[in-house]
């Protein structure tokens, strides 16, 4: 599904990706931790295809969806604009976008959110947000989501309710890399973990085979 072999970025002579091999085989949630500045970031955008590797290979079939750190709606557009605003950019003609908007409702539907369809961001809590900019990142049908940072600005409560939301589309047979530098959450949600430090892959576990793996990861997690 991904194979990145030895994937180097560099911004301004400094190694952002160091070499980082990494294969997916098959759809499951895999958990890219690290501290903040360790390319996280950078890795998913390389994956998205809006950053292009300096070295190295990555081949990723199938179609991938992004989901922004701090979600990125526009503030400008409801709940509903949001998220057939890209969609509607190829798709032209009023049927498909009749279409579009059917299927943006229907997602609002499955993410308990039908009701804030006709609102606008700054009238939407976080876990609304949150949702609002998943329902956009599933527009594509992605085989493969990214997800950056998804917990970032949410309180304890909101985050367990994006670990249910993110498994349950991972049910739905999607692949998900999502980068996080909460190891609590990850550890939650992953079914592997990778930690990347300055660049470099220190650990690839197996979250099941770990009996305490936030303790584990903590052991190499050095946040300066
Ligand atoms: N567009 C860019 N230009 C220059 N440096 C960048 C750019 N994007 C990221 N970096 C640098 O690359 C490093 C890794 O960043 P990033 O991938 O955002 O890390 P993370 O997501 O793990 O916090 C940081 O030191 C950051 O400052
Ligand atoms: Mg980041």
């Amino acid at each position: 599904m991904i194979k990145i072999h030895n994937a180097c970025k560099r911004y301004s002579g400094v190694n952002v990706l160091d070499n980082v091999s990494i294969q997916v085989k098959k759809s499951g949630i895999l958990g890219l931790a690290g501290p903040s500045g360790s390319g996280k970031s950078t890795l998913l955008r390389c994956l998205q295809k809006l950053e292009t590797l300096d070295d190295g290979s990555l081949e990723c079939n199938g179609k991938t969806g992004f989901m922004f750190q701090d979600f990125q709606l526009f503030p400008h557009m409801t709940a509903l604009e949001n998220i057939v605003y890209a969609p509607n950019l190829s798709d032209r003609s009023a049927k498909r976008r009749r279409n579009n908007e059917k299927r943006a409702r229907e997602m609002l539907k499955n993410l308990g959110i039908e009701s804030k369809m006709y609102e606008y961001p700054e009238s939407l809590s976080g876990g609304q947000k949150q949702r609002v900019a998943l329902a956009r990142s599933l527009m594509v049908n992605p085989d493969i989501l990214l997800c950056d940072e998804p917990t970032s600005g949410l309180d304890v409560a909101t985050t367990m309710d994006v670990v249910s939301l993110l498994k349950s589309v991972g049910e739905t047979g999607v692949a998900m890399i999502i980068a996080s530098h909460d190891l609590d959450f990850l550890t939650k949600i992953s079914d592997r973990i990778i930690l990347l430090r300055e660049g470099k892959i220190v650990v690839d576990i197996k979250t099941e085979e770990h009996k305490n793996p936030v303790i584990y990861l903590k052991k190499y997690y050095v946040d300066d």
